[in-house]
């Protein structure tokens, strides 16, 4: 009989745009059952389309929002994923220095084809180069946050999320 895995929650997923924090948060949290939070989504939920705010309020205001829900879902027992840029807040920095977090890291090679086709407005303009020039300005802040760093690019979402639960979990 396979044991259940337990992991202290929250448990919280920071990385760059496209490195696969949703599909891996919805994975580890129906693994450990669990709920998970994918903060852009309750952006959407309560505020409308991120790309809507971002062109009528600007980055800033963004910014002011998504603070604001990552906050309250920081306080909630579930695998959270944040927005690529939430780490960019300092108070969120100083509530994920008491967190398990783990850095899901992934290659320009392999991003590529997970972002054609999106709407983030960040790389609209510059699409992969933009993508490249935001991560090395942020990498810094997600080494310095992360328990735990994974390269998604050639792994599988199982493989991952068996590694997180292997690093965090115990038997329960
Ligand atoms: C952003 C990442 C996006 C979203 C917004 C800004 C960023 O989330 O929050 O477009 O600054 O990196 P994902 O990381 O889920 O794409």
């Amino acid at each position: 009989m396979s044991e259940r895995v337990g992991l202290a929650l929250p448990i919280v997923l920071i990385g760059a745009m496209g490195a696969g924090k949703s599909r891996v948060g919805q994975r580890l949290a129906a693994s450990v059952d669990a709920p998970f939070i994918d903060t852009d989504a309750r952006i959407v939920e309560r505020h409308g389309p991120i790309e809507q705010i971002f062109a009528r309020r600007g980055e800033e205001a963004f910014r002011a929002v998504e603070r604001e829900i990552v906050a309250e879902a920081l306080r909630e027992p579930a695998v959270i994923s944040l927005g690529g840029g939430a780490v960019l807040h300092p108070d969120t920095r100083e509530d994920l220095a008491g967190l398990p977090v783990v850095w899901l890291r992934v290659s320009p090679e392999a991003v590529a084809p997970r972002l054609s086709g999106g709407n983030r407005p960040l790389l609209a303009d510059g699409g992969l180069a933009t993508w490249r020039a935001i991560l090395e300005e942020r990498t810094p802040i997600y080494r310095s946050l992360a328990d735990l760093d994974i390269d998604t690019s050639r792994r599988s979402v199982a493989r991952i999320v068996a590694d997180i639960a292997g690093h965090f979990g115990g038997a329960r």
